[in-house]
């Protein structure tokens, strides 16, 4: 099985997000529960959750909640299995996401996520996304704080701009492994910030790969990727999964999943053993969409993301 080096940690090239099993149209709990047994028994081996992926403002919580779980179901084969969790942001109940980045606020988050997910301590906890209300070094000083005492292990921050991973590696040094943004394999981000990740030694956690809940199922935004492995079984998202880790090393797509199958199908993905001439195909299209995107892109916010 190939592995990424995710800070002290060894990973599968491919992890899976956990989030919409716990957000608005959330399948049934033991659905979820046999999606990240599947992911697991695949191969999977980094699973991403957060505090605030839940519905109801009573319910905080509840995706580590349901991958610790499942987790436990798996009894001791899950015990390598990397979980990543984020605190920062939060669900009043009425369907609108707010940062919250206080210090005192991310303390006691943390804590309340170490004891949901029965852990010695978090494998890798990040900072959801920026508060503009709070000055980022305060914000990082906890995640700091929370790394001293052992509470987790490594550190990582997410929806940022490359001057916000430049500055977090400058205060975090070698405790920040990870930066989580958006980046879909089918639209292209800008590249700085995966650049500035394979510089700094940082792993570049992909959310939302597939473009999203809806856009993962419209398959003719995934041909032109299929069509680089015809001569495979391969279904587009697959390959498009595969594109995103031949753009660059520091990449670490975290596809989504609610479904056992599409789990499995990501596993695969991780997995997979490709000759070379679909290296080469998947590579000259990678870098022809990333010129593409070049040419048009500017260096901006990663905006307010639902998520
Ligand atoms: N840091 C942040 O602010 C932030 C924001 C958003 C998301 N995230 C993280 O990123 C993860 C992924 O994001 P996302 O769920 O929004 O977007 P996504 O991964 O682009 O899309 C999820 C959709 O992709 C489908 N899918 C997954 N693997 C597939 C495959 N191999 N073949 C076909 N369809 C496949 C899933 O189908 P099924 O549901 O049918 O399995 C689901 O509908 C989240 O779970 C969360 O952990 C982080």
């Amino acid at each position: 099985l190939k592995t990424r080096n995710l800070g002290p940690f060894t990973v599968s090239t491919v992890g899976v997000g956990a989030m919409q099993m716990s957000v608005e149209g959330r399948p049934p709990y033991e659905q979820s529960a046999q999606a990240i047994r599947a992911a697991v028994e695949g191969g999977i081996t980094f699973i991403d959750t957060a505090d605030c992926y839940h519905i109801g403002a009573d319910e905080v919580g509840h995706n580590e909640d349901l991958v610790a779980r499942a987790l436990a179901q798996l009894g001791s084969s899950a015990n390598h299995v990397v979980v990543a969790t984020k605190g920062g942001k939060r669900r009043p109940g009425d369907g609108s996401w707010h940062v919250d980045g206080r210090p005192d606020y991310l303390v006691s988050a943390c804590e309340a996520s170490l004891a949901r997910l029965g852990r010695d301590f978090i494998d890798l906890y990040q900072l959801h996304e920026p508060d503009p209300r709070v000055a980022f070094e305060d914000s990082l000083g906890a995640l700091q704080t929370l790394h001293d005492q052992g509470k987790v292990r490594a550190l990582g921050i997410s929806n940022v701009t490359a001057e916000q991973v430049t500055r977090a590696k400058l205060i975090l040094g070698d405790c920040l492994v990870a930066v989580q943004n958006r980046r879909s394999a089918a639209t292209y981000g800008v590249d700085h910030v995966v650049a500035l990740c394979e510089a700094l030694d940082l792993t570049f956690l992909a959310y939302g790969p597939l473009g999203g809940k809806g856009a993962a199922n419209e398959d003719a935004t995934w041909q032109a990727f299929r069509a680089t492995a015809l001569e495979t079984a391969l279904s587009g998202q697959q390959v498009a999964l595969a594109s995103l880790l031949h753009q660059s090393p520091a990449i670490l797509p975290i596809p989504g999943v609610t479904r056992p199958e599409t789990a499995r199908a990501c596993a695969a993905t991780g997995s997979l053993a490709l000759d070379p001439g679909f290296e080469a195909r998947l590579h000259a299209m990678a870098e022809s969409r990333r010129v593409a995107a070049i040419a048009v892109a500017d260096e901006r916010d990663p905006g307010a993301p639902d998520g």
